[in-house]
């Protein structure tokens, strides 16, 4: 009974509190703003702690220019990351490359390597490869997704027109 009566009493001191600060200060500055719409203004800024808890616009405004900044950060780390990523994406291209320009030489007329089929099929893989390694990496962005996919496909032709061939051989 003691701790209902407690509980009502926190209860009530707490509440008031709650609508004084998520609203008012938030409300007005967001009514007071011309060209920014209202709603998204509101629903932004009262989620926010501090920006609820400001006692006045210029608190407000340092609450959004804090939550700016929190985000550009977050985006530069996850820039930063991708940059990683897709260097790593360029390493296995660059790789891929060059196992294709000896794939070529192997195809000229005349020769034959019986490894020819095991090389274009590792090659094959290597979009994948990169599509992996964006998908599993730290930027949670894989914005070659397409192309990755693309090639891909082109590489599993090439590699069976090469099956092809190397059977017809046998
Ligand atoms: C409110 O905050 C939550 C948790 O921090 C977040 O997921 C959500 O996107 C925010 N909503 C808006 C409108 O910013
Ligand atoms: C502020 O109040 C609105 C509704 O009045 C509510 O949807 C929102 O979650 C509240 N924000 C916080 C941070 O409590
Ligand atoms: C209201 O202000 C208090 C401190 O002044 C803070 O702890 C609380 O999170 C604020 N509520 C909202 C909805 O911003
Ligand atoms: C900005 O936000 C961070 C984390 O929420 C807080 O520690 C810091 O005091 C804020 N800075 C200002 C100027 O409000």
């Amino acid at each position: 009974m003691a701790q209902a009566v407690a509980t009502l009493i926190l209860a009530m001191a707490i509440t008031p509190a709650l609508e004084i600060n998520n609203s008012s200060v938030v409300k007005a500055t967001c009514a007071a703003l011309k060209l920014q719409p209202y709603d998204y203004c509101v629903s932004v800024l009262s989620n926010d702690t501090a920006a609820g808890s400001a006692i006045d616009a210029r608190g407000v405004a340092t609450a959004a220019i804090n939550m700016t900044a929190h985000k550009a950060a977050s985006l530069s780390q996850v820039i930063t990351y991708l940059i990683d990523e897709l260097n790593s994406c360029r390493e296995i291209y660059n790789s891929m490359e060059a196992t294709l320009a000896s794939v070529l030489t192997d195809l000229q007329p005349g020769r034959f390597n019986p490894a020819v089929l095991a090389k274009t099929e590792d090659a094959s893989e290597d979009p994948t490869n990169c599509d992996i390694l964006l998908f599993e990496g730290k930027s949670h962005k894989d914005p070659i997704s397409d192309k990755n996919g693309g090639t891909n496909t082109l590489a599993r032709l090439a590699t069976a027109i090469v099956d092809f061939i190397v059977m017809k051989r046998q």
